[in-house]
């Protein structure tokens, strides 16, 4: 590693043939997950992890859409920079795509349709982001692994075996989306061979740090939510799931200008200009009630 900052990949491409027709002429990640674009919720992720630095990976169709949105993330103390995939060749490519972006620093990936909540979330992203000595992945404990990368730990909690979606799967440790890479990744991801679904498999890429031993695991537990949006009935769940905990709370789930005000990203002033953009809405008014909560500060994210 070296003593660059981790910056980000947001890969948000993908045919999301499941969702067709409503993914005909629109990718996955603008649709919305209750209140707010998909892409919001992985995004401000890396954002808890204090990835301040993001290159956004999508299809040639969808680019310009997703920059429209996220702009160059300016307004949230942030840099978003653009690179595109011009076929879904899989995960790993990725990082071929955005060598230059890279560069020399380690690298925080994740995929574009994978929501995260809990309040293990942010320290144990900070973690693995500050302490990552070859690859950090996380995992989740799901009722049917099969859909998933699987890891499999040996008796001292050590990863042991990894397989993409076994059909008799080892372990119920599903492999999230969200992983963590020191600068390696980048000629790894060129190493490996494509898959016969024809990817570049990033469990091949997680396979080579295994065998290096150099790969880690962190398990998410059962308290933290890891939710699908694949199909219409996950998206569905995903929308229920945030609606119900925004409206019992009163705080927004992945609702970026508050991650980015609370991490010290930006002030009370660029707050109050980024409400009064949205005034009269539903969001603007929360962001107001951010900046006139007592309670409620930046630098410190209480989660
Ligand atoms: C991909 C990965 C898989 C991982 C999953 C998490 O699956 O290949 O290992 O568990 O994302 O969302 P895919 O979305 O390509 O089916």
């Amino acid at each position: 590693m070296t003593g660059t900052a981790t910056k980000g990949i947001v890969l948000a491409g993908g045919r999301n043939l499941r969702l067709h027709p409503v993914t005909v002429s629109v990718c996955k990640q603008l649709l919305p997950v209750y209140d707010k674009p998909m892409v919001y919720y992985p995004l401000t992720t890396l954002m808890l992890g204090g990835v301040r630095d993001v290159l956004l990976v999508s299809t040639p169709r969808d680019t310009p859409r997703l920059e429209e949105l996220l702009g160059d993330g300016s307004q949230w103390g942030m840099q978003i920079r653009y690179a595109v995939q011009n076929e879904p060749r899989g995960i790993a490519e990725a990082f071929i795509v955005g060598r230059s972006f890279i560069g020399e620093s380690a690298v925080a990936l994740i995929l574009g349709d994978n929501i995260f909540f809990g309040s293990e979330l942010s320290q144990k992203a900070r973690a693995a982001i500050h302490g990552n000595r070859g690859a950090t992945v996380f995992t989740y404990p799901v009722q049917d692994p099969r859909h998933f990368g699987v890891l499999q730990l040996d008796a001292n909690g050590r990863p042991l075996a990894i397989e993409e979606k076994p059909p008799k799967p080892k372990s119920n440790l599903a492999v999230t989306g969200l992983y963590v890479y020191d600068n390696n990744v980048v000629e790894i991801a060129e190493s490996v061979t494509p898959s016969d679904r024809g990817e570049l498999e990033i469990t091949d890429v997680n396979r080579v740090y295994l065998r290096q031993g150099r790969l880690d695991a962190v398990q998410f537990g059962r308290g933290m939510a890891w939710l699908d949006t694949g199909t219409p009935e996950s998206l569905l769940q995903a929308s229920l799931f945030v609606q119900t905990i925004e409206h019992r709370q009163g705080f927004k789930i992945a609702c970026p200008e508050e991650v980015a005000w609370r991490m010290g990203w930006i002030g009370d002033e660029e707050l109050a200009g980024l409400a009064s953009s949205f005034s009269g809405r539903p969001y603007g008014s929360y962001l107001e009630t951010l900046l006139a909560d007592p309670s409620s500060t930046a630098n410190g994210y209480a989660d």
